[in-house]
């Protein structure tokens, strides 16, 4: 298998080549001046196996486009099979119709890759599992939530973990326990109009340092206001860690302003000011299943 960053792969290609024994290369990229994509594939591929890894954070439509540019060249280029890792996929939190007129987008993206001829994919902490069966070829979840907060609680001492919403809190507490740890989590409910959170749920104790988890931070409204919760109930300390840090716009400054003290995350997106955890390994393993 030769593993090929297509455009936004923070690491993790040149990591999963090495734990699985591949070749690691690169696409070329350029943007055209009406700001279409280019993309060539710098590799001799002919009769391989081809993992190509793109992640979809920031310009996800681009990004989109060019893991389907890739596809293509990979196979022009005589690839035998080609396979995807997604470091971050973009579109999944709309799983379902949440109001008439709307599109199921995680399926949209998933059905366009296995239309495109992928037959295999790894995708690093989806929104929810689930969604991965709208890939119609093989598919493999890439849990990195439990290593990265193991580390996160190491680093930090933490002796509770708060799932900052109720959908969460089902693995954050099966974490929590498998680590030692006391857990309580907060339902939130967001406005389908205006994206605002208001509390349905808070905490009723929050001793010592406590690590809000969550599997990514977006706007930071949801950590901010886990985290000013956890405060109120008694927290010494909070500090954060989720798998995917996005982080659009003042997302960092709404984090600091509400008490935490550190942002922990994994290379599916590179934040310098944040603590960055490696998770090639799991991706890695979950790539293995794709070798025969
Ligand atoms: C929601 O279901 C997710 O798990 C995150 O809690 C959410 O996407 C975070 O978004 P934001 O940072 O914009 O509040």
């Amino acid at each position: 298998m030769i593993v090929v960053g297509v455009n936004s792969d923070y690491g993790i290609g040149r990591g999963v080549a090495k734990l699985t024994g591949s070749a690691y290369r690169n696409f070329q990229n350029k943007v055209f001046p009406d700001g279409e994509s280019y993309i060539r594939l710098d590799a001799n591929v002919k009769g391989e196996d081809v993992l190509l890894v793109q992640g979809m954070e920031s310009q996800p439509d681009k990004r989109f486009v060019e893991m389907l540019m890739a596809v293509d060249a990979a196979f022009e280029a005589g690839a035998a099979n080609v396979y995807g890792l997604i470091p971050y996929l973009a579109y999944a939190r709309q799983d379902r119709v949440f109001s008439d007129g709307e599109p199921v987008s995680a399926r949209a993206v998933l059905r366009a890759l296995y239309d495109s001829g992928m037959s295999k994919i790894a995708v690093i902490e989806p929104h929810k599992e689930q969604e991965l069966s709208y890939f119609k070829g093989k598919s493999v979840c890439v849990n990195a939530l439990e290593s990265v907060a193991a580390k996160a609680v190491a680093e930090t001492g933490s002796s509770m973990l708060i799932a900052p919403d109720s959908g969460s809190w089902g693995r954050v507490n099966s974490i929590a326990k498998r680590l030692g740890l006391k857990s309580d989590y907060i339902e939130k409910n967001r406005s389908r109009v205006d994206g605002s959170l208001s509390m349905v749920k808070g905490l009723k104790n929050a001793e010592g340092k406590v690590l809000i988890l969550d599997d990514m931070i977006s706007t930071g409204g949801t950590v901010a206001q886990a985290s000013r919760e956890a405060i109120a109930a008694g927290a010494s300390s909070v500090n954060v860690a989720a798998v995917h840090l996005l982080l659009v716009g003042n997302a960092k400054e709404k984090i600091k302003d509400a008490g935490v003290t550190k942002v922990f995350g994994s290379n599916t997106i590179l934040d310098s000011e944040c603590e960055i955890i490696d998770v090639s390994g799991e991706a890695a393993k979950a790539v293995s299943t794709f070798i025969d």
